[in-house]
């Protein structure tokens, strides 16, 4: 076969048209593909035919067909890559467009935890007796025997240890000292802060206290106080009934009743308990339904509850932190709060504050 150079630069002038056009028409990578096979391709490709034909020319017209050739190689080799490169773009923009973010869709709801009722009773009691001037303290969980009965006027062997069911642990403080127990009631911490300071004293405690005892709508093993003292010169009977008429009034409005009784706690003289008048019978004591009329089980048919312990705090427990009880004089008060919970929602069983139930949790 003869070559000519010119037939041949007209023919690679041609290959290159024809093979731009039909790269434009390749939509997918397979037609992309195949396009290069065509034209590019080692064996058959149309290009590499045409280039072989390079070899029959004479000497002297080589270099020109040679360049050429090499032009058109070039220019094949570029439309190839700009158009993998485009057909990659587009690609891309169609898997964005399918993801694209829908901004008008509503978004899934993030559930919302709150405080537990505790808390949220817990903070309300100390709310009201830190607005009247109060100052918030805490103490440990286990205790001495000395600060929960001993400095509290209650020495061992004494019946009003009976008062408290107590749950005894096997353990020595830090001091060497015991023995130790979780606490009864907020009242050890009464010592603790006398001993750390001088009158006058007004703060209260909240905390966790602990009772070997069996468990009814009204009693758990485990539930909240707080405690309260106020020390200073001349106080009376009077402030403590106005301290605790002020706080029901907070907690409770003014319609409900409050009842104050001769009570006996080894550190207080006098000493009271404070009650309200049951919620769930109105102060009945019974139930009627139906015509029907049925014990209350809230209030065990007294149709009172009892919310606090309370008395003028008794001269020998100030005597033994060292404070002089001929010149100072206080009240205490100690609480429970999940029983003002009960009270103020209507809640009928304590056991439901512990049973963990989101049910429960979830209405307050
Ligand atoms: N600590 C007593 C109890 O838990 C309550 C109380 C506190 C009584 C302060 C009087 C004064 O039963």
């Amino acid at each position: 076969m003869t070559t000519n150079a010119s037939d041949l630069t007209r023919t690679l002038e041609a290959l290159r048209e024809e093979a731009l056009r039909a790269l434009d028409a390749a939509e997918s990578e397979e037609r992309l593909e195949a396009w290069r096979v065509a034209y590019l391709g080692r064996r058959e490709g149309k290009l590499t035919l045409a280039m072989r034909q390079l070899g029959a020319l004479s000497p002297e017209a080589r270099p020109a067909a040679g360049a050429a050739a090499n032009q058109v190689k070039l220019a094949l080799d570029e439309g190839l890559a700009r158009r993998q490169e485009a057909l990659k773009e587009r690609a891309l923009e169609r898997m964005a467009q399918a993801q694209r973010l829908d901004v008008t869709m509503p978004g899934r709801p993030v559930p919302l935890g709150r405080l537990h009722p505790t808390t949220q009773m817990l903070r309300e009691v100390l709310d009201a007796f830190t607005s009247m001037g109060f100052q918030v303290a805490e103490g440990p969980e286990v205790e001495l025997d000395r600060y929960n009965f001993e400095l509290l006027n209650i020495p061992k062997g004494h019946p009003a240890r009976d008062m408290w069911d107590t749950l005894w642990i096997d353990h020595t403080d830090a001091n060497g000292e015991r023995p130790m127990l979780l606490r009864t009631h907020t009242s050890p911490m009464q010592a603790r802060v006398m001993e750390k300071t001088e009158p006058p004293v007004r703060v209260v405690v909240p905390g966790k206290v602990y009772r070997y005892e069996n468990t009814d709508a009204t009693h758990e093993w485990h539930f909240h106080q707080v405690e309260g003292l106020a020390v200073d010169e001349g106080i009376t009977f009077a402030n403590l009934k106005g301290t605790l008429y002020e706080f029901a009034r907070r907690i409770f409005g003014p319609e409900r009743r409050v009842r104050f009784r001769c009570d006996y706690f080894p550190f207080v003289e006098p000493g009271v308990d404070m009650a309200m008048d049951c919620f769930m019978c109105k102060g009945e004591g019974h139930l009627r339904s139906g015509g029907r009329s049925q014990p209350c089980r809230v209030c065990k048919e007294t149709g009172w509850i009892e919310i606090m312990g309370a008395g003028m705090v008794h001269p020998r427990v100030l005597e033994m932190v060292g404070y002089d009880p001929q010149k100072y004089t206080g009240f205490a008060f100690g609480l429970g709060v999940e029983r003002i919970a009960m009270l103020k929602h209507g809640i009928d069983d304590i056991r439901l504050f512990y049973a963990n139930d989101v049910r429960f949790l979830r209405q307050f």
